[in-house]
């Protein structure tokens, strides 16, 4: 069983689920109103887990209700939340997310996901040390971003950053990232001053870029090649590519080849949209394997 240890944020998501998006400074009648377990580390973290790895997750929730609710939501996946620490002075994260017309928007509000610090990172080194692989979102302070990258970079530890939602980031994480997973536009941020297939070409076998319903584009070192999704029945895009995130770590800490390990990916996540909630679809094992 793989060890994969989550850095990131953790959420409740406050959805609300419309026939149609409002415009600025119109009221639109929504169909409905549900509050689930999101934060794009938290989903990350469940959805190894389900795929069956080891998952210990470092966050920091409130000690409010949504606290309460989260840690019990990871307890229930059996992700270790030994490492979860609890602030009385902020509210848990939350994701205020529109589903209308197909797609989402979201508005994410940190709270205590500000609060994954340096320090807390400093008191959690055990797991990342001994993690086959470290994953690691943006819903968190930059400089905890860069912090981890250096001791993965000091310990040999795969990284595996998600530069999600984007903001640039330094040249030295860039280098110190084993694998990078950018969506396009996070991808023109990364690298504003050269196209997709540059940046292609300068990371092959280390940069994805997840191009949504359409598939992941990376450089194998010969070609580009685009390892497309599966067709299914979208409900809810959000957590999507969280769980191709998870799995794709999962898989190549298993030492599978990259291209299997992004076809494992690209399935996790085409299941991953077929039910309501970032976490609601993530698949078992044996569903992203009986499909493959
Ligand atoms: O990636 C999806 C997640 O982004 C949601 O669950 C929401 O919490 C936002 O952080």
């Amino acid at each position: 069983m793989v060890k994969v240890c989550v850095i990131g944020s953790c959420a409740m998501d406050l959805v609300v689920t419309s026939t149609k998006r409002p415009q600025a400074g119109e009221t639109v009648l929504g169909d409905k109103f549900s509050i689930v377990p999101g934060g794009k580390g938290a989903n990350q973290a469940i959805a190894a887990a389900r795929l069956g790895a080891q998952v210990t997750m470092i966050g920091c929730v409130g000690t409010d209700f949504y606290g309460d609710t989260i840690l019990e939501n990871f307890k229930q996946n059996a992700v270790d939340i030994s490492y979860i620490e609890r602030s009385s002075e902020v509210d848990s994260g939350t994701a205020h997310i529109i589903l209308a017309e197909g797609d989402n928007s979201i508005i994410v509000v940190k709270g205590a996901n500000d609060n994954v610090t340096t320090a807390l990172i400093d008191k959690s080194l055990e797991p990342i040390k001994t993690a086959h692989i470290v994953l690691i979102q943006q819903e968190i302070p930059e400089e905890t971003v860069d912090y981890v990258s250096d001791i993965c970079a000091k310990y040999k530890v795969p990284l595996l950053l998600n530069p999600a939602p984007a903001r640039s980031i330094s040249q030295k994480i860039i280098e110190q990232a084993q694998y990078l997973t950018p969506n396009e536009h996070e991808c023109a941020i990364l690298f504003p001053r050269i196209n997709t297939s540059q940046a292609l070409q300068l990371y092959p076998n280390k940069l994805f870029i997840t191009e949504g319903s359409k598939g992941v584009r990376y450089f194998n070192g010969e070609q580009e090649v685009l390892v497309p999704t599966y067709k299914v029945n979208a409900v809810d895009t959000t957590g999507a590519g969280d769980t191709f995130n998870a799995a794709l770590a999962v898989s190549l800490a298993e030492g599978n080849p990259i291209d299997s390990a992004l076809k494992f990916a690209n399935r996790a996540a085409s299941l991953s949209v077929t039910k309501f909630g970032a976490q609601g679809g993530m698949p078992s094992r044996a569903e992203v394997e009986e499909k493959l």
